[in-house]
């Protein structure tokens, strides 16, 4: 059997998003270029979809498409073949982090196989949307078409802007457009979002397309590469560190999460084998860690999930948490934190360690309460990836007495945690039957505890 390789780290939400993965990647990007010469960040999956907010001294940053140790001069980010790339987001992006992390700027490399994500493709979801009485709750990011063309074997790759393939760009626009009126609409006028900007704006002519895309060509280009050979140099070396950072969370996965509302993207650490061409075989990565809050989960999109909380307590947790969209602003439901539907996501996603973040979303006339199981007709039952099947089953409860939050807040090591708060950690580790690596006690970078 094949050893492990040191200094590799996997980050995933192991719930449905939001879960806080950002800062601890950002973490562990500075742990390991204390160590190594070089880090390499990697994006296996996800586009503009994604969205967390990074903290760079006393500036704060929403990243979308790059994913954190962006503000690390020693990382170099790159963004892999299994992303959905929308250019004029990502030039916005990479200017707004430029800004802020001056020098200290990671450097960044595109894989010429990431497929673009363009204003035709949220024209086409938005159009849906106008069909479906809503549609699917996406995020609008038109992240959904540009994975189905890969799957329609029609997708335009970052090459294809790199080189400037006029044809293939107006063949693309062109059929969009065909299918758009096909529904009634005219693509032109489409309004789509851009990152950046307030409001909407209209997709325009195939004139303008072409012009947007070309000057994205000039600024983006030289940051488009093979970089096939550069990673399997690294990997087999040992020079370097690597994090990777998934986009999204396995609840969001369309094999996994709770189907039909998920995304289009693998959000387990598989895709990370397929985006890097083999090079990187997923088992041999040091940590694969799940990243859950403690205390509650969100979602965000049309997913009914079992656990949801209504009412004052759902939105005692929204306020003091800041459960809203960093990508779309919307309001995030509230849930009670799930295990059946949480340890299946750790077991079908690899996952071999966790990280607990938001301990101190914590109340004191309120247990802390915790789905142990579903029953359905009186029978225990698992967890399923149906929505149809989730919206029938119930779930049972068990209460954990909460721990005091300011007692929390000034432990500087598990050993000074209060033991309401151990017998609650230990309990969510038996369960998953996995090692919790580190939980986070409040929203600055100092406070977080390592527990291994
Ligand atoms: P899409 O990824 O835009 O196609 O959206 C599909 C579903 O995934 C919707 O329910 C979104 O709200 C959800 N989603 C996508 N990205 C994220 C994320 O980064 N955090 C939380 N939910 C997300």
């Amino acid at each position: 059997m094949q050893k492990v390789r040191k200094y590799s780290v996997a980050f995933c939400g192991g719930a449905f998003g939001d879960e806080g993965k950002g800062r601890i990647v950002d973490e562990f990007v500075n742990a390991y270029s204390q160590k190594k010469a070089k880090v390499i960040v990697y994006r296996d999956n996800g586009g503009s979809n994604a969205g967390h907010t990074v903290e760079f001294g006393d500036k704060r940053l929403a990243l979308h498409q790059l994913p954190s140790g962006i503000f690390n001069r020693r990382a170099t980010v790159v963004l892999g073949k299994g992303m959905v790339l929308h250019p004029e987001d990502l030039i916005e992006e990479l200017n707004q982090a430029a800004a802020v992390a001056g020098s200290e700027m990671a450097k960044v490399l595109i894989d010429e196989m990431a497929v673009l994500c363009l204003p035709t493709h949220r024209a086409y979801e938005a159009a849906l949307k106008i069909w479906q009485e809503g549609g699917r709750g996406a995020t609008g990011r038109g992240i959904g078409p540009a994975y189905a063309d890969f799957y329609l074997r029609q997708p335009l790759r970052m090459r294809d802007l790199m080189d400037f393939r006029k044809e293939a760009l107006v063949s693309h626009y062109r059929l969009y457009k065909a299918l758009l009126k096909g529904l009634n609409l005219d693509i032109e006028k489409i309004l789509v979002p851009v990152l950046g900007k307030n409001d909407p704006v209209e997709v325009g002519s195939e004139d303008v397309f072409l012009r947007q895309l070309k000057k994205q060509s000039q600024k983006l280009g030289e940051l488009i590469s093979d970089v096939t050979d550069m990673i399997h140099k690294n990997w087999n070396g040992n020079k370097c560190a690597f994090v990777f950072e998934k986009a999204q969370a396995i609840g969001l996965d369309p094999r996994w999460g709770v189907y039909p509302d998920v995304t289009s993207s693998d959000t387990t650490f598989d895709g990370i084998r397929m985006s890097t061409e083999g090079i990187i075989d997923p088992d041999l990565i040091e940590k694969k860690v799940a990243v859950i809050k403690a205390t509650y989960m969100s979602s965000v999109g049309k997913r009914k999930i079992p656990t949801l909380i209504s009412g004052t307590l759902a939105d005692r947790i929204r306020e003091d948490a800041g459960e809203y969209g960093a990508t779309t602003k919307r309001p995030r439901d509230i849930a009670y934190l799930d295990l059946p539907a949480l340890t299946y996501f750790a077991k079908v996603g690899g996952v071999n360690a966790l990280v607990l973040t938001h301990m101190d979303i914590v109340y004191p006339d309120k247990p802390v309460r915790i789905c142990t199981k579903y029953l359905y007709r009186n029978r225990e039952v698992s967890y399923r990836p149906d929505q149809e099947f989730l919206l029938k089953v119930k779930p049972v409860y068990k209460d954990f007495e909460p721990w005091d939050k300011s007692e929390l807040q000034q432990a500087k090591n598990y050993q000074e945690i209060p033991r309401q708060a151990k017998k609650y950690l230990r309990y969510v580790s038996e369960a998953y039957k996995l090692p919790i690596l580190l939980i986070t006690t409040g929203p600055k970078r100092h406070q977080t505890i390592y527990i291994r």
